[in-house]
């Protein structure tokens, strides 16, 4: 399996965000994921497609991973993929036709993805599974970094994981909050191969460059080694 950290810049130095996202990759991460918040789906507000744009034109070439928390959704992906998104996901309960979106986001020659909240039934996967490239579990609710871990969803990724090997198919299975290097490995013991860390990263600058973050990004990719 090969494992990917996707550093969640949310929990970055927006004052500084391209020197931030540019120091992040250099100390080991694989992608950027990038969390847009409308407070409205979600109770806060965040960044959209002209910060994606923007971290694009800064030069940024590792894979931008759009995670919207916003309803309705379709209007603003066509504007994501100019941006330069690479996956664009999205909680099915925030699009009235989760179809058709997933389309959307192919025709516009992004990697589609669905997300689900903790408590959400992954019953649509059934249907939509063979058109993704990503399912994003949420580990926490949507909305905030900083928060716990949610240890049910553990299940949820063993039942995904399975879904996924059975149907013969290469789907990454991503999860969202509350990730860090003390359990890490128990999730990717069940079957995750994409972390998003936002708090855990961003908030454990190296001591002696507080411009770097290969400590902890070495502590993650060590404690994936034992798994
Ligand atoms: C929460 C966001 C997450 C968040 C994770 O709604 O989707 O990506 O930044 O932050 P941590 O890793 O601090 O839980
Ligand atoms: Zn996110």
């Amino acid at each position: 399996m090969t494992y990917r950290i996707a550093p969640s810049i949310l929990s970055a130095n927006f004052a500084r965000l391209g020197e931030e996202v540019d120091n992040v990759l250099a100390s080991g991460a694989d992608i950027v994921h990038f969390d847009v918040m409308d407070n409205h789906y979600v109770p806060n507000l965040t960044i959209g497609p002209l910060v994606c744009e923007a971290l694009k034109k800064h030069g940024v070439t590792a894979p931008i991973d759009v995670h919207l928390m916003v309803k309705p959704v379709d209007r603003i992906i066509p504007d994501f993929a100019k941006a330069g998104a690479t996956y664009i996901t999205f909680h099915p309960e925030a699009s009235e036709h989760v179809d058709r979106t997933i389309g959307l986001i192919r025709e516009c020659g992004c990697k589609p993805g669905l997300v689900f909240n903790p408590a959400t039934p992954l019953d649509v996967l059934e249907y939509t599974l063979d058109k993704l490239d990503m399912v994003l579990l949420m580990s926490v609710n949507p909305g905030f970094g900083g928060q716990k871990f949610i240890p049910y969803v553990l299940d949820k990724a063993r039942k995904v994981r399975r879904m996924i090997e059975e149907r013969g198919l290469k789907v990454s299975l991503e999860i969202d909050g509350g990730v860090g290097p003390t359990n890490i490995a128990d999730v990717a013991r069940a079957g995750v191969d994409t972390f998003v860390a936002g708090s855990a990263v961003f908030g454990k600058r190296n001591e002696a460059d507080p411009n770097r973050y290969d400590t902890i990004i070495g502590e993650m990719r060590a404690e994936l080694a034992k798994v």
